[in-house]
């Protein structure tokens, strides 16, 4: 007999048990990497709400979000009910031969509150898989006619071969095949994308774009296009009939203080809307793509091509079921309101918290509840950086990430307080909470984030390199 562990069993490994098993079966690096921030030294008991509650007894302040998982929070009562009533009804999983009324209802409800005809709907499990499925669609739409996506240097559309070619992040370093003929645009930048559209213009005039991707809020590089560029990209994609795609797969759901970002602007739509995480409720890994009808009925609605696009988990019971209630809990509980509250508290308080540290924080950026704070990053602090870690002298990049990891590594340790970095060029601190984080939550965090700038990036990137002096980087 193997000798196989149980759940049980697992739930009592100590954190240096855990440690050895990723070690020798999951990745060292994810070892080192981890427990350079603290969070990698301890071990979760449970989580509710805004709060993870730890085996030692202690409780951290969950403001990562869960990296647009939670606006729900973790283990939402409904959400943790809907999930229970499923299973202890013994409803049906996979239904590849009976019709899924779960699908039938989600599918509804989204359309429902979508606006304009974005009505057709799918539903695989992330966010990249969500991405590759509308790349599909608009390359279809077009029967291969058209051969160039667009896609911008400041991007995060996920890391499948795809959807990674299409990624214009520092994550993603290495050079993997990917998307033929993918040209990119600057992001914020109209005129670049006409240049495009222009340089890959076929002899006969024709257009060769079948699609544009497009971030109407970056939450990676916390940038936003302004409401008369996306209108002028809409006149665009309708004029050369290029479909015009909108990642809000982190910003969906209420998180930036409309339902998505996009509805802020009246009367403007995407082709097809990308949407994923915390449609699961903090729960189910389930992601969803929804196009206009008319678009969807000229790529695939016929019989011949009914499962030209499919995938086998796609709208599976249980989660599916869980994002019925998540996407009823946005809309009863007004998610969007919210993220405005937040927005209230948090935007004024993190401007605040940069005008009393001048020294210490460059800019502050974000909307509803996400945000980024960009640190100092001057030649000083980046010399003090090389200085203590020789050999990473001639990368500011790494300088700068070495900075924001020394303040999340004291937020956490001194103040039991959870945030994360936005891995490109600038590694802002990441400010992300659920939205279901009180006013005293994001207060003590104002509080405690406003102590520890007090103590000085010097003295912090100090004191977090030499506690990880020795170990592996
Ligand atoms: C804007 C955006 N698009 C796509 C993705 C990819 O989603 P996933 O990691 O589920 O593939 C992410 C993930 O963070 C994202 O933020």
């Amino acid at each position: 007999m193997p000798r196989l562990i149980g759940i049980e069993e697992a739930e009592q490994l100590s954190t240096k048990e855990v440690h050895e098993l990723y070690r020798a079966y999951v990745s060292k690096s994810q070892v080192s990497l981890m427990t350079t921030f603290g969070f990698g030294r301890d071990l979760v008991e449970h989580a509710e709400g805004a709060w993870v509650y730890m085996r030692d007894g202690s409780r951290v302040l969950d403001m990562s979000g869960g990296v647009g998982v939670l606006n729900h929070g973790h283990n939402h009562p409904r959400i943790m009910a809907a999930r229970a009533r499923f299973a202890a009804e013994r409803r049906l999983e996979v239904h590849k031969a009976f019709f899924s009324p779960y699908l039938a209802a989600l599918s509804h409800n989204v359309a429902e509150l979508l606006p304009g005809d974005l009505r057709i709907s799918y539903f695989p499990n992330s966010g990249a898989e969500a991405n590759e499925g509308a790349i599909k669609m608009a390359y279809k739409y077009h029967g291969g006619k058209r051969h160039t996506i667009l896609r911008a240097d400041i991007s995060f559309h996920g890391k499948t071969l795809g959807a990674g070619s299409l990624t214009g992040s520092a994550e993603n370093h290495f050079r993997f095949p990917g998307l033929p003929h993918a040209a990119v645009y600057h992001y914020g930048d109209v005129a670049s994308i006409r240049e495009r559209i222009e340089a890959t213009r076929r002899p006969d005039g024709g257009c060769d774009v079948y699609a544009l991707m497009l971030e109407p809020y970056s939450a990676s590089s916390l940038r936003c296009w302004t409401a008369e560029q996306l209108y002028e990209i809409r006149r665009m994609c309708t004029d050369e009939d290029i479909v015009l795609i909108f990642d809000e797969v982190y910003t969906g759901w209420g998180k930036t203080g409309s339902l998505f970002y996009f509805m802020r602007h009246d009367g403007l739509l995407p082709d097809i809307l990308t949407y994923s995480k915390s449609l699961g409720g903090g729960k189910a890994s389930i992601s969803g793509y929804t196009a206009r009808e008319r678009l969807f009925r000229r790529a695939y609605d016929r019989l011949a091509d009914v499962i030209l696009h499919s995938t086998t988990y796609y709208g599976f019971g249980e989660e599916t079921a869980t994002a019925i209630e998540a996407v009823n809990v946005v809309v009863e509980d007004d998610f969007p309101g919210r993220a405005r509250r937040i927005e209230e508290i948090l935007g004024s308080g993190l401007e605040r918290i940069r005008k009393q540290h001048p020294d210490v924080v460059d800019r502050v950026a974000g909307v509803g509840s996400l945000y980024g704070v960009f640190l100092n990053r001057g030649p000083k602090l980046l010399d003090l950086a090389g200085k203590l870690m020789p050999g990473f002298t001639n990368d500011p990049r790494f300088g700068t990430k070495l900075i924001t990891l020394s303040v999340i590594a004291h937020l956490y340790r001194e103040h039991r307080i959870m945030t994360y970095y936005s891995p490109n060029a600038e590694n802002p601190l990441m400010v992300a909470p659920t939205l279901m984080a009180e006013p005293a939550d994001l207060e003590r965090f104002l509080t405690a984030l406003d102590a520890t700038l007090e103590v000085g990036l010097a003295r912090l990137l100090t004191a977090f390199v030499r506690e990880k002096a020795g170990a592996a980087w």
